[in-house]
């Protein structure tokens, strides 16, 4: 079994590194939960206040995009933030976007990894993905209630942890940089600079979040292939849409927009 031999993410550990206002203020960690998006649901049901923050060690069943499993062993970084943005329901896969953004930019910070983001939650460094975001909420006809982030970074394991079917398409930051991240430090890190694109972006809008993802998309230009609920389209990714949607060229002068499905690049 793999040893973990840097700082844990305990409260002692973790909050004198956190200088952020409201994230990760209320925080929770775990040593073992079944998925910290189910617990932050259930704490942002129960009136948990905006920047409720839950992490733990390891999810016995952590939760992918499109129904899939999420595997968690110790070493990475298993969170989930509460948030209360004023925004219509229709709009929130701009906070999945915005957590996107600042995942990259912290990663390059904390671990100095040029990441690159796949529409619409992936975090890849090279062709092997190391984060993803699953954004679940609680909306009343056009009132958001609650949305609750939760973030996925493979850090300090070993890829063979990962089932092998995972493994040539996912990798963890260990493997990458042939040592430990400071996982408090890097957590740290993320929630100031999400916090940060989060204010702004209440305060004047989602433009530099749109920017900001365009900058560190791995997506934008390349032909894709795309899995919608229609089957998979083929077309050339062309820019990303003011409500977080991805416009694809799939035939000459053709334009569709896409709100969800699972993208295959198909070129470097
Ligand atoms: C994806 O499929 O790419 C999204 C993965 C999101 C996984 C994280 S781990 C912390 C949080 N709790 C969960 O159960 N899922 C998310």
């Amino acid at each position: 079994m793999y040893e973990n031999p840097e700082a844990s993410l305990t409260p002692e550990e973790f909050i004198p590194r956190l200088e952020t206002k409201e994230f990760g203020r209320a925080y929770h960690y775990l040593p073992e939960v079944t998925s910290t998006n189910a617990l932050a649901r259930s704490m942002a049901d129960k009136g948990g206040t905006a920047g409720t923050l839950v992490v733990a060690e390891t999810q016995t069943g952590g939760r992918g995009r499109l129904g899939r499993n999420w595997v968690s062993p110790p070493g990475g970084i298993w969170l989930s933030l509460v948030l209360r943005p004023p925004l219509a329901p229709s709009r929130a896969p701009l906070q999945t976007l915005l957590a996107a953004v600042a995942l990259r930019e912290a990663l390059l910070k904390g671990a100095g990894l040029a990441c690159s983001l796949k529409w619409p939650n992936d975090v890849l460094c090279g062709r092997k993905k190391v984060a993803g975001i699953l954004t679940e909420m609680k909306s009343a006809g056009e009132n958001l209630e609650y949305l609750v982030a939760g973030v996925g970074v493979n850090a300090n394991f070993p890829g063979n942890l990962l089932p092998k079917p995972l493994r040539e398409k996912a990798g963890t930051l260990l493997d990458l940089l042939g040592r430990p991240v400071d996982r408090p430090g890097l957590l740290a890190d993320f929630l100031e600079i999400w916090e940060g694109y989060y204010t702004r972006a209440l305060q004047r809008g989602y433009d530099q979040v749109l920017e900001a993802w365009r900058q560190g998309s791995g997506t934008l230009g390349k032909k894709i292939r795309i899995h919608t609920t229609r089957g998979p389209v083929t077309g050339r990714a062309l820019d990303i849409h003011a409500e977080g949607g991805l416009i694809v060229e799939t035939g000459p002068g053709i334009l569709e927009t896409f709100l969800a499905g699972e993208v295959t690049i198909l070129e470097k």
